[in-house]
């Protein structure tokens, strides 16, 4: 049972776990483009993100700890629990979270990323699946 969690805008001090969670395997096959970022692209990309006046990137925590992170675009929303914190309740609580401060935001997800489908659609995010 997780009970001390916090929703935090992520720091350029995020940047090596942020790539090491989105270069995991099992999240890029999961994302739209699923070949491995190097280091520079994604330190380019996480710079003109934080610069942006809404740059709407967040980490999950769960006891101080980053377990996870989501990002919003206009309606649409991304998110990534880290591999080794999967399959615990995490990305549950987070959307349910995400959920009632920011209302039902728009989910791109696999068909068969049936995870993913089951704690977007409880959280009650408007979810739009895709067949690869
Ligand atoms: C999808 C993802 C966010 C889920 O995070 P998580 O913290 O492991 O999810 P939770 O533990 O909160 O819940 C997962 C749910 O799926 C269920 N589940 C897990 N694996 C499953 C499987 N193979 N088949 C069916 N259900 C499964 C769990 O039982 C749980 O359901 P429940 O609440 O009814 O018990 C995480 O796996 C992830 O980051 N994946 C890679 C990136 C990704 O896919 N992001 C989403 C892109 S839209």
């Amino acid at each position: 049972m997780i009970d001390r969690f916090q929703i935090r805008p992520a720091t350029r001090d995020d940047a090596r776990r942020l790539f090491d969670w989105r270069n995991d395997e099992s999240t890029r096959n999961m994302s739209k483009s699923k070949s491995l970022i190097p280091w520079e692209d994604h330190l380019g990309w996480l710079d003109r993100r934080l610069k942006m006046d809404q740059p709407n990137l967040f980490v999950f925590e769960v006891d101080g700890q980053p377990v996870a992170t989501f990002r919003i675009d206009g309606r649409d929303l991304s998110y990534t629990v880290a591999p080794e914190h999967r399959n615990r309740g995490v990305a549950k609580l987070m959307l349910n979270e995400v959920r009632s401060r920011f209302g039902s935001l728009r989910a791109h997800v696999y068909s068969d990323n049936v995870p993913s489908i089951k704690v977007a659609q409880s959280a009650g995010m408007d979810v739009v699946i895709v067949d690869e």
